[in-house]
């Protein structure tokens, strides 16, 4: 069993208001230059459900610039976890850049998001496909030991231009073999596509060409098929539009009012 943890932190800032809360940064991880990942305190009574994000603030009190980021961190964790990537010349990352432990950022208190498992119908594959930044949900869900219950197997499909930019690599690979994990009911495949650096993983090409000619399953050794594959896709917006066509051709949709569907899209932009 999981107790969510109650962390110490409270609203630290006067400007805090009933909508967000003022965290401190506790831990900051670059990737590369231009792509990072870090902490800040929780909120005790932030909650959020796996691959929700929530609205981040960075500035001055009256100047603060708000970006949704999706949650990284598993929902008992006494911390918030983000990764993101520097955009050249965006406002919200020039900011990011200058971020250093100790520093405050602004919370909102309230989680959105539709990029969660119990959105979809139930299912025995769940394929997470993600590009850059897109990861960030998944590892979320991953961290989450109900959902390695929920599932047969857990598909984490993971593209990105340079193999340096493949976040979470080793933590995805070890989970396995994680406490919580072990005598779990899923199994883990994890499918990391580098699509600029010759010959640095197996694929090496865009998801929606992979998925489109069949090859994203043959290596996977797992049809994508309606009856019980559930598919979560994140990141680049034109490769969601791309994946939800193909998707929709094979008679997948999306959830509606009292009709959990069997695909989910998160697009950062
Ligand atoms: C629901 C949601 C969740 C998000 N979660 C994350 C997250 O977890 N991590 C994250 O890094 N970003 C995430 N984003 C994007 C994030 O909110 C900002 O847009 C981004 O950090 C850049 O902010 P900016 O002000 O610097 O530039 P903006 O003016 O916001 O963006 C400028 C341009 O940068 C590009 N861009 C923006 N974000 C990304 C990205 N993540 N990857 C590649 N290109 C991008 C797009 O071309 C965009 O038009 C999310 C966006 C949405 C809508
Ligand atoms: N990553 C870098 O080296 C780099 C350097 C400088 C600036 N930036 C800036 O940083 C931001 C984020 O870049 P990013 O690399 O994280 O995100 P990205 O451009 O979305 O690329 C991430 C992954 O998604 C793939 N992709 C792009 N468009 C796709 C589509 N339509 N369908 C399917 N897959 C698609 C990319 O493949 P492809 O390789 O085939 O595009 C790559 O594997 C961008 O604003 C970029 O301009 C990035």
């Amino acid at each position: 069993m999981i107790t969510i943890a109650e962390p110490e932190t409270r609203p630290t800032g006067q400007d805090a208001t009933d909508k967000w809360t003022n965290e401190r940064v506790t831990w900051i991880h670059y990737w590369t230059p231009t792509l990072l990942s870090f902490r800040t305190t929780r909120y005790r009574a932030f909650r959020f459900t796996p691959g929700h994000y929530a609205r981040l603030g960075l500035g001055t009190a009256d100047n603060l610039v708000w970006r949704p980021y999706s949650l990284v961190s598993a929902h008992y964790h006494d911390y918030l976890e983000f990764v993101a990537v520097l955009v050249p010349g965006g406002e919200f990352s020039a900011r990011l850049a200058q971020l250093r432990v100790g520093d405050e950022i602004a919370v909102e208190k309230a989680c959105f998001g539709f990029l969660t498992t119990p959105q979809l119908a139930p299912g025995r594959d769940l394929w997470m496909l993600a590009s850059g930044t897109g990861l960030g949900p998944f590892i979320s869900i991953l961290r989450d030991p109900a959902q390695w219950e929920a599932f047969e197997r857990l598909i984490v499909v993971h593209s990105v231009r340079h193999a340096d930019e493949l976040t979470y690599r080793d933590e995805i690979a070890a989970m396995p073999d994680e406490a919580l994990c072990t005598d779990a009911r899923a199994t883990l495949i994890y499918i990391p596509i580098v699509t600029r650096d010759a010959d640095a993983t197996e694929l090496s090409d865009r998801i929606p060409r992979l998925l489109a000619d069949g090859r994203l399953e043959a290596h996977a050794q797992r049809p994508i098929r309606v009856e019980d594959s559930r598919v979560m896709v994140c990141g680049n917006p034109e490769m969601a539009r791309e994946l939800r066509q193909l998707l929709a051709t094979r008679g997948f949709a999306t959830s509606r009012r009292g009709a959990p569907g069997q695909m989910a899209f998160e697009k950062y932009w």
